[in-house]
């Protein structure tokens, strides 16, 4: 089997498509679903796919994934600005992660320019759209000698 990179999505990600459409556009989550489904036949990857708005969850989600992931895509939404939890999940799992946003928040209100993450990421994807994620997934292909 394919090496397998979770792709998690945080708070109010269910309500793409219907959620506030001017700034993150019309597409759903199951669009991103399927986008990065066809990303990871491309790039020779497994894919599992989450969304929670419960940070307890994603918590255990991440530690779930030691060992048995290759890495992780996140896209953590409002616990970027928040989470320390989440933080220390990451580094305490040693996998390598990647940080997707779909707007540029630098262009954003001044509270979601900082990240807990960013510096614990192997890289940072922003103000692509969707598409982030599937940048991300070639990146962690490239990083898990899946695609040169
Ligand atoms: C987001 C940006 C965050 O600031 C925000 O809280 C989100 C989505 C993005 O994808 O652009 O929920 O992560």
């Amino acid at each position: 089997m394919s090496p397998i990179v979770l792709v998690l999505n945080g708070p109010n990600l269910n309500l793409l498509g219907t959620r506030e459409p001017a700034t993150y556009g019309h597409e759903t989550l199951a669009d991103i679903s399927a986008l990065c489904g066809r990303a990871a036949e491309e790039f020779g990857l497994t894919v599992e796919f989450r969304q929670t708005n419960h940070e307890g969850e994603l918590l255990d989600w991440i530690h779930a994934a030691r060992g048995r992931c290759a890495g992780i895509v996140i896209n953590p939404a409002a616990w970027t600005h928040t989470s320390v939890a989440i933080r220390d999940a990451v580094t305490a799992v040693a996998l390598p992660l990647w940080e997707v946003h779909i707007t540029n928040v630098h262009k954003r209100e001044p509270f979601r320019h900082h990240s807990y993450l960013s510096d614990v990421a192997q890289g940072v994807i922003c103000g692509y759209g969707i598409r982030g994620y599937c940048y991300a997934l070639m990146e962690a292909a490239r990083a898990i000698g899946m695609q040169s």
